[in-house]
């Protein structure tokens, strides 16, 4: 009999302790951030079972899903749990979180590759996202992989200033983000994920994470 795919991921371990502590703070400031952080890692570890990646991989992957985030440590609790829209201003220090994150895993060893997918998580694959402008296949695959998971987690998870979307119109969001903000495969590859899965998540009350 066919098994159906969990979203729901695996306990990672982060081996790194200064990580850990930096993982742990962000999910103290914030426990959004943490069960955002928590599905985007299920998410990916799914993803990348879809894609036929290796164990080591995926597991990587399920990593990378709990710390794509770590970045915002550094940004005042006012601004990530600012109802509404944000200021010109606040939306560049929120842009910064790529970069934060960067800096925090690149100074770890062995890190180096979640380091760098960390800063290119808000990547578009036709150039237009932050914080270097990569396209295409230029931008890691773990990131284009992250940044789907992301996506879907932020529409699903309901906004102060609109309601959140339904899983299906999220499904059609990511369908026409396709070659725009998303690699088409990875696209499919959730798509075919959510086909296949027992459960699709349900619309979260909670608040989306910012960015
Ligand atoms: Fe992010
Ligand atoms: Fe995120």
């Amino acid at each position: 009999m066919e098994t159906q795919p969990s979203l729901t991921a695996p306990e990672f371990e982060i081996e790194d302790k200064t990580i850990r502590t930096l993982m742990g703070v962000l999910y103290e400031k914030s426990s959004r951030e943490e069960q955002h952080s928590r599905r985007v890692s299920g998410y990916c570890f799914a993803l990348g079972t879809q894609l036929g990646l290796s164990l080591e991989q995926r597991i990587q992957l399920g990593k990378i899903g709990l710390l794509h985030d770590i970045g915002k440590i550094s940004i005042p609790n006012t601004i990530l749990d600012k109802p509404g829209h944000l200021l010109p201003t606040e939306w560049q220090e929120i842009h910064q979180h790529p970069v934060n994150g960067h800096r925090f895993l690149s100074a770890v060893v062995g890190m180096d590759e979640v380091a760098e997918t960390v800063l290119a998580h808000h990547e578009r694959y036709d150039g237009e996202g932050y914080p270097h402008g990569l396209r295409g296949q230029q931008i890691p695959l773990n990131a284009r992989i992250v940044a789907v998971a992301d996506a879907y987690d932020a529409m699903v998870s309901a906004r102060p200033y609109r309601n959140c979307l339904t899983h299906e119109e999220a499904i059609e969001e990511l369908r026409r983000g396709t070659k725009k903000q998303f690699d088409p495969e990875v696209v499919q590859a959730f798509c075919d994920l959510m086909d296949g899965a027992s459960e699709v998540p349900k619309p979260s009350k909670s608040l989306p994470p910012r960015a």
